[in-house]
């Protein structure tokens, strides 16, 4: 979406992978001063976005949506004057329905009221899901909702949440700046690699202001620190938005260091632009390659199997050509090496190696 936002992919917190239903302002608060303070900010995390469930069960008499007072004592204003006083942005759930997928009060027929209520209380992000729609097209649903963004006179990242309905990737570039294209993801080896699988062919769609979103990490939530780091690599692989979902306030070492990784950051927030493509895939062994701006390419092997396996690609098949030999650097551990066409590594059961290639 030509609004000036999301020209690299957003970068953040969600609270419903780790909190589902459960969000309040203290909860909001406590995970931005946690991610002002533990790197996550200084390595380009910048949206704390509240997901369902932060309203009342009914708008008030003038029609206006109403914060949940138990759980935001302070509004969604109060709470993003606070985000904002850390040098974060806010970000809020609505559904482009009658009600949100969790019950409460949709936003279709009052997107112009809506957006402008967002606007006023500081809101910098709105997730629009897509329960309760009875019947009517996605795009006119997110459609109307842009153009209340648009007409509310504030900045506010659209971030489409309709799983993929109507080929969203399609038409989702003039709507909104990403549209995820799957269902739900969960903490488990199986939904990530499904969902990856249903993405990554996708690359064609996605460029600044407007990307595929395979949904929220759950690096942090149960997977194991090899398939967590694997995550992470495929999703800056694909030019993903990276919105954390986990408890960063008691978040390990290991999920901050895998959320930090700011060599694999670098990745997903290259100005480029581009998705990794798929260069071959066989038998559970994959290779992916994301150009980069200043000419690099980024490759990702991956071995979705269940024991080790030796992946092997070269400098031409993921497109760098053009010197005698190149350096190659591993993202997550940090070794160089070179090489003179050749790319192989041995890859861990269901994990990654992600090496950034370059001329030398
Ligand atoms: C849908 C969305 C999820 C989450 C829930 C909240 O399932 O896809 O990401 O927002 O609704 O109810």
């Amino acid at each position: 979406l030509g609004n000036g936002l999301a020209r690299t992919p957003q970068l953040g917190f969600n609270d419903w992978n780790a909190y589902g239903c459960n969000v309040s302002e203290s909860l909001i608060k406590s995970t931005a001063q946690a991610m002002h303070t533990n790197g996550m900010q200084a390595a380009g995390y910048q949206y704390v976005n509240i997901d369902d469930c932060w309203l009342t069960h009914n708008r008030d008499g003038n029609g206006n949506l109403v914060p949940d007072p138990a759980k935001f004592p302070d509004g969604i204003a109060g709470t993003a004057s606070y985000v904002h006083s850390l040098g974060l942005k806010l970000g809020i759930y609505e559904d482009a329905g009658t009600a949100t997928c969790a019950g409460y009060p949709g936003s279709l027929g009052h997107e112009r009221q809506d957006a402008a209520l967002f606007a006023s209380w500081g809101v910098d992000y709105l997730k629009y899901d897509n329960c309760n729609n009875t019947g009517v097209s996605a795009k006119t649903r997110y459609t109307a909702m842009r153009d209340a963004l648009a007409a509310s006179g504030r900045q506010i990242l659209f971030s489409l949440c309709n799983w993929g309905q109507e080929n969203v990737w399609t038409w989702g570039a003039g709507v909104g700046n990403s549209w995820r294209t799957t269902g739900d993801i969960n903490a488990s080896f199986g939904s990530m690699l499904s969902i990856f699988h249903a993405n990554v062919g996708l690359n064609g769609y996605a460029g600044p202001g407007g990307w595929n979103d395979p949904d929220m990490l759950e690096i942090g939530n149960g997977m194991s620190a090899t398939e967590d780091r694997a995550e992470f690599s495929l999703w800056a692989e694909m030019a993903a938005p990276l919105i954390a979902g986990t408890n960063i306030a008691r978040a390990s070492a290991t999920t901050l260091g895998i959320l930090s990784n700011r060599a694999v950051v670098a990745v997903d927030q290259d100005s480029l632009g581009r998705q990794g493509r798929m260069v071959t895939s066989s038998s559970g062994h994959d290779v992916l390659a994301k150009p980069l701006a200043n000419g690099d390419v980024s490759v990702v092997l991956f071995n979705e199997t269940g024991s080790t396996a030796t992946i092997s690609t070269t400098t031409g098949a993921v497109g760098k050509t053009g010197a005698s030999r190149y350096a190659l650097t591993d993202l997550w551990t940090g070794a160089t090496s070179s090489t003179t066409g050749a790319i192989s590594a041995s890859v861990p059961a269901h994990g990654t190696v992600m090496l950034r290639v370059a001329n030398q």
